[in-house]
């Protein structure tokens, strides 16, 4: 298929949710760390009611916080969530080589870190998928100012990338949770705006970046884990 990516830019996120659904069935999949965007989309796609699959990374650092917001995701709207982990002789060697705490030395070491804890169990769960959907947005940070709402994903072949909320601002993202009572982690209501693993995260301060809390001791080009890298035009 040959995809008009331009076609897809005036379509609403259930448009292009209902699109995935129609298009893929369970073979797309909402890759979802339940930040405020994901929990947007896990509503709307139980809504919709269709078949498409719903993945986590857990990299063994997430928060507390954000388990329990998992479990709530399970009884609340009765979706599974396919979990993946990373590769255990990975992870061992790592913390035996260099300890807990190894990406706070480098962007090097950081970046080897995601590598083992997302970046390998993602390319896993995408072996599974002909499609993913993310919550990315292009108001998150100077690495995301562009990205399509549907684009042939140039890093991992042969799938589509579907970004449903790429238009989407922080405050319809807010409503949208308002509005549909969506249910959301807890470390939001205490300056967390952006959400990854424990050790990585922290809250931010009035006035700063939503991504600020993240890799906080890195230059802002450099905060990306190697989830998402940038689309080519
Ligand atoms: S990250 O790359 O810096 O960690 P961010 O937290 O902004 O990404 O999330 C952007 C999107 O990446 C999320 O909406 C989700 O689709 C995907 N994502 C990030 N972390 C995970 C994870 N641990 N598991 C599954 N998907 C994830
Ligand atoms: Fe490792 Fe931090 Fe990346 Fe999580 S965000 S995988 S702890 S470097």
């Amino acid at each position: 298929m040959t995809l008009q990516t331009k076609d897809f830019e005036a379509k609403s996120p259930e448009e292009l949710l209902r699109w995935s659904m129609d298009q893929y069935g369970d073979k797309a999949g909402l890759a979802s760390s339940f930040g405020m965007e994901d929990m947007v989309l896990i509503d709307m796609i139980a809504k919709l009611n269709g078949p498409l699959t719903i993945f986590t990374l857990d990299t063994g650092r997430l928060h507390e916080e954000t388990y329990e917001l998992m479990d709530r995701v399970r009884s609340k709207y009765g979706l599974e969530i396919k979990t993946y982990f990373p590769d255990r002789n990975k992870v061992e060697n790592l913390v035996r080589e260099k300890g807990f705490f190894s990406f706070r030395e480098s962007v090097d070491n950081r970046k080897e870190c995601c590598y083992i804890r997302k970046v390998e169990p993602l390319n896993r769960a995408l072996g599974e998928l002909k499609a993913w959907i993310t919550g990315l947005r292009r108001s998150q940070g100077v690495t995301r100012t562009d990205i399509p709402k549907v684009l042939e994903d140039a890093d991992h072949p042969p799938l589509i990338k579907i970004n449903p909320l790429a238009e989407w601002s922080e405050e319809q993202v807010m409503n949208y949770i308002i509005e549909n009572n969506v249910p959301i982690n807890i470390l939001h209501k205490r300056n967390y705006p952006s959400i990854g693993c424990a050790p990585c995260t922290r809250p931010v301060e009035h006035g700063e970046d939503i991504r600020a809390g993240r890799w906080w001791w890195e230059n802002p080009e450099h905060k990306e884990c190697g989830l998402h890298n940038r689309p080519a035009h």
